[in-house]
């Protein structure tokens, strides 16, 4: 900790010096446990007298901040509690002067990395790090870093990644996209991030659907949205529901997130005339199509649409790794240059060398390779959860529709509740999410949303036997 003691200030030399540790307490720079130095080289080190220093301590020591050691010295103590500085984090004062926005007041982060890792990790849209392309994605980032030119790139993404990506969608989801129409970004989340605000005046009306991914909703009401909740059913969003007032639709029409269902081709149908008659936008989140189990995909928004008001959102999370931070949007050419503007505004554009990387990747047939690869181990997680939730786990959970992803969402038997249940999973080292946070206005439904990505096909059974033990323990307590 830096020192600066002013001889000609009114306070006098060990006032200076308490304060000054006792702020580098309050505020975490000095943590319990740290040997304060020992009193006779501070004043070396300080040009004070040794008093100056041991003034100083002796009240850090009778108020609690510092403890003497018996081998002579003093250490920070543990905190006393209510005896936070002013200026410490958590405190009121200096520290906490600035306020966020009033939407943004009581906001933390949604997620955070298990610590320690689950023993069973049950959550959701998780690829299995263990299936990552090591080799291969080595040798396309070596070769990136050697072709880069190190400079600024271009702002819709690098013109390689975007080719690669133009014709992959296009072979792989029948998406109609250019090199000009395709915009990079980290992430499918950074994708509606940008599309909605270049699409959106403040205050305007956007549908998301309830239940829904909730970190869209979320990022929609930090743009200053509106943000309607309206309802899906087996077919998916209930276009009869929308608010006329809808400026923008955001949907999950391949595998609705979080209870699963396929948008049916005559909801597609709707959703694309209701569109086109209120001059609304469609964001077509297609975030875990790569993995589809049961029966072949239904055409994506974007490509039946005739009329250019589908934006379609794609993301390598899944598909490849969350950790690369990459997605795409396919968008109209109306909005192309407004988005390659902003994006030069935040941050004008991903990693180059991840971005040439990836075209590579693609290109070379790695991505297609991986994706049989990645599939197969996935169908096989996903039977075996399947057959465990017809199975010993049926009377406490009924399953959504699984056809597709990286997740199952079931629902709870009644009387059983769902945050009890969660927190003895996690006793039991299981890691699951909640189904009820996706809900916004429909009344929430208590349920699990179960990974299947991240664990193993040896490990699943023993996973969904330590859950069904979780379960059976829960309903005998209920009937208590
Ligand atoms: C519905 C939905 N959209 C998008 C994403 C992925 O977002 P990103 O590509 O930003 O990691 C997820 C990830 O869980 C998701 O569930």
């Amino acid at each position: 900790v830096d020192l600066f003691l002013d001889p000609g200030a009114v306070r006098p030399l060990a006032g200076q010096l308490y304060d000054q540790l006792r702020e580098a307490i309050g505020e975490g720079r000095l943590r319990p446990g740290d040997q304060l130095t020992p009193s006779r080289q501070l004043a070396a080190e300080l040009s004070v007298s040794r008093h100056t220093v041991t003034t100083a301590y002796s009240r850090l020591v009778a108020e609690g901040f510092a403890e003497g050691r018996s081998g002579g010295g003093s250490v920070v103590a543990p905190m006393p509690s209510g005896s936070q500085s002013a200026s410490a984090p958590g405190g009121a004062g200096p520290a906490n002067a600035l306020r966020p926005a009033r939407r943004f007041r009581g906001w933390a982060p949604l997620y955070a990395v298990p610590d320690p890792p689950y023993q069973f990790d049950l959550s959701p849209g998780q690829p299995d790090p263990s299936l990552f392309p090591l080799a291969s994605w080595r040798r396309c980032v070596t070769e990136a870093v050697i072709s880069e030119s190190l400079t600024y790139g271009d702002a819709l993404g690098h013109p390689g990644l975007r080719r690669a990506l133009a014709r992959w969608v296009g072979r792989s989801r029948s998406v109609r996209a250019s090199e000009d129409t395709i915009l990079v970004t980290s992430g499918a989340q950074h994708a509606v991030d940008l599309v909605a605000r270049v699409l959106l005046e403040p205050g305007d009306t956007v549908a998301v659907e309830d239940p829904g991914y909730s970190p869209v909703s979320l990022l929609l009401t930090a743009l200053g949205a509106r943000v309607a909740a309206v309802p899906v059913d087996g077919e998916g969003l209930v276009v009869g529901a929308l608010p006329s007032a809808a400026r923008l639709v955001y949907v999950t029409p391949s595998h609705q997130f979080p209870l699963g269902m396929t948008m049916s081709m005559r909801r597609r149908q709707a959703l694309l005339d209701w569109a086109q008659r209120h001059d609304a936008a469609v964001i077509e989140d297609d975030y875990d199509s790569e993995f589809r189990y049961v029966d072949r995909p239904l055409e994506p928004l974007q490509a039946l649409d005739g009329a250019g008001r589908v934006i379609y959102v794609g993301s390598f999370s899944k598909s490849f790794s969350p950790s690369v931070r990459l997605g795409f949007a396919v968008v109209p050419p109306s909005l192309a240059e407004p988005l390659a503007a902003l994006r030069q505004l935040i941050d004008w554009h991903p990693p180059a060398v991840t971005q040439t990387a990836l075209g590579r990747f693609i290109d070379d047939g790695l991505l297609d390779k991986h994706l049989r690869r990645t599939r197969r181990a996935y169908a096989e997680r996903h039977d075996l959860l399947a057959e465990a939730l017809r199975g010993p786990l049926s009377p406490y959970l009924t399953a959504g529709p699984a056809n597709a992803g990286l997740h199952i969402a079931a629902f709870l038997r009644p009387g059983l509740a769902e945050d009890a249940v969660r927190e003895s999973a996690l006793s039991s080292g299981i890691g699951t999410m909640g189904l009820q946070q996706f809900y916004r206005v429909m009344p929430p439904q208590p349920g699990l949303v179960l990974g299947f990505g991240a664990i193993s096909a040896t490990a699943l059974p023993a996973a969904a036997e330590a859950l069904k033990d979780v379960l059976a323990v829960r309903a005998g307590a209920g009937h208590c």
